[in-house]
């Protein structure tokens, strides 16, 4: 749906009285195109000590221009700083400083990104405060970006070098207008095998997919997003949508499946109609949900049996029948649509936030046997997005919840489908077990 509001405060009256008035003033965010360059400076700053040399090699093979010191007159597309050897609090003053004395430069939609080292159980306390302190840094610079700009940290396994597939795949959609709507999130990566996409616009080139809900939404974005992005997919919902899919699945030459996914064989019917029409299966993406909200005192069984049944209950059991059947490829990749209000919780939300909390706690269980598996298994939480869902609700209400996440706008169905098809990519082979936002760095459960 049209946020009218930031049409208008981007209009030169607009901004004059936005300014006067101290409204928020949200920006157009700068947004994926195919072949686009991937920063909108291409000036880099890099802020590290000589380990950042190899990470700085790597920036320059992406066509960027990388600067290791803060430069007078210069305009920065990104700020790179790596905590990765921060031991002892001390250790966070002059790189936290330095991108502080940088700012000013920063580019609209620029990027800061923050590298820290994950802990580890052999870790000292100093150590392990000193790291946490660089996700409170980041999080709190997310809150003072402007322009379009986002912050976001990666958390990096000790041993594991900045410059590695494991890391640079990460970065690349962080720095990206593909993550256009991630602000003020850690991803943590792991081990686990990443692999760099030899085609930067098909990061999923060849891969069969399978999207659940995908007539239309979200579902129907992260279709189109897989399908652009390389993807063959198949496409389930449930019967009663089955023109809608016929129709997604007929625009991006797919195979429509009209299946409810609480049928107890929903994960055997699923492989059994990947294998027949595409051999195999790569890519889960468990999207389908449902809300019948009331508050708990007027809850009944089937409006709480309903959500459970459909958001949660179904997905343990196609994982489990799609990893029993044989059917999945050597780095089969999940994604599940969790929810913000799974992290913070939503009044007459009890049964959803119970579903997407379950989500949460799903991937995380699980990750260990996807990895066995050679893949993945992870959550995209979004915040507000413009859909159907969100349209319909009162104008105020729509108002306040649409500006208060740090971008001050929703989001669209393209930026959580672009989230999800990075964890689907190969490139985010190390990240496992773990719940993305894709919010805006939304107020709500912050
Ligand atoms: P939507 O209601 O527009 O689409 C959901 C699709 O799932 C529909 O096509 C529906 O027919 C299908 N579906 C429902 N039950 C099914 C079943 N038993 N079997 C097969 N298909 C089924 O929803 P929307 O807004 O696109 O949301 C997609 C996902 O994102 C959901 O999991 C939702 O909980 C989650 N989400 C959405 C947010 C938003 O702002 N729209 C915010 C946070 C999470």
């Amino acid at each position: 749906m049209k946020d009218s509001y930031t049409q208008i405060v981007n209009s030169t009256l607009g901004k004059k009285v936005a300014g006067a008035l101290g409204l928020p003033q949200p920006v157009e965010l700068r947004r994926y195109e195919p072949g686009q360059d991937l920063l909108k400076d291409q000036k880099v700053l890099l802020i590290g000590d000589d380990a950042s040399d190899n990470l700085a090699e790597t920036l320059l093979g992406w066509g960027l221009e990388v600067r290791r010191h803060p430069e007078a007159h210069t305009r920065y597309g990104a700020i790179i700083v790596d905590f990765t050897s921060a031991a002892q609090p001390s250790d966070l003053q002059r790189p936290a400083l330095a991108v502080g004395s940088a700012l000013r430069s920063l580019g609209s939609s620029g990027r800061v990104l923050v590298l820290g080292r994950d802990s580890t159980s052999g870790d000292t306390p100093e150590l392990v405060a000193t790291q946490a302190g660089v996700v409170g840094f980041m999080r709190s610079l997310a809150h003072e970006m402007r322009k379009g700009a986002t912050c976001n940290l990666l958390s990096i396994a000790p041993g594991t070098a900045t410059h590695s597939d494991a890391v640079t795949g990460p970065l690349r959609f962080f720095l990206s207008s593909r993550s256009a709507y991630v602000s003020g999130q850690p991803l943590t990566v792991g081990s686990g095998h990443a692999e760099t996409p030899s085609d930067a616009d098909h990061p999923v080139e060849g891969k069969v997919a399978v999207v659940t809900g995908a007539a239309r939404g979200i579902g129907e974005a992260i279709v189109r997003r897989l399908s652009d992005d390389g993807a063959k997919i198949l496409l389930v919902d449930v019967p009663g949508a089955g023109e809608a899919l016929t129709k997604v699945a007929n625009s991006v030459g797919g195979r429509a499946l009209q299946l409810d996914i609480t049928d107890p064989k929903a994960g055997q019917r699923i492989a059994e109609a990947a294998q027949q029409h595409y051999g195999r299966l790569d890519i889960v993406v468990h999207n389908a949900g449902i809300t019948r909200d009331k508050t708990l005192a007027n809850m009944d069984e089937s409006k709480w049996g309903s959500v459970l049944a459909v958001n949660l209950a179904s997905q343990l059991a196609m994982n489990r029948q799609l990893l029993d059947s044989g059917v999945l490829g050597s780095t089969p990749h999940v994604v599940s649509l969790a929810s913000t209000s799974g992290i913070a919780g939503n009044r007459g939300q009890t049964n959803y936030a119970a579903s997407k909390a379950g989500i949460i706690g799903m991937v995380s269980a699980m990750a260990q046997e996807f990895q066995k598996a050679g893949g993945t298994i992870n959550a995209v939480a979004p915040g507000f997005i413009e859909t159907d869902m969100t349209k319909a609700m009162p104008t105020v209400t729509r108002e306040v919840a649409r500006r208060l996440n740090s971008l001050q706008q929703g989001g669209r169905p393209e930026d959580v489908a672009q989230a999800v098809g990075f964890l689907v990519s190969d490139a985010a082979g190390c990240i496992n077990g773990q719940t993305l936002r894709v919010c805006g760095q939304s107020m709500v459960g912050a």
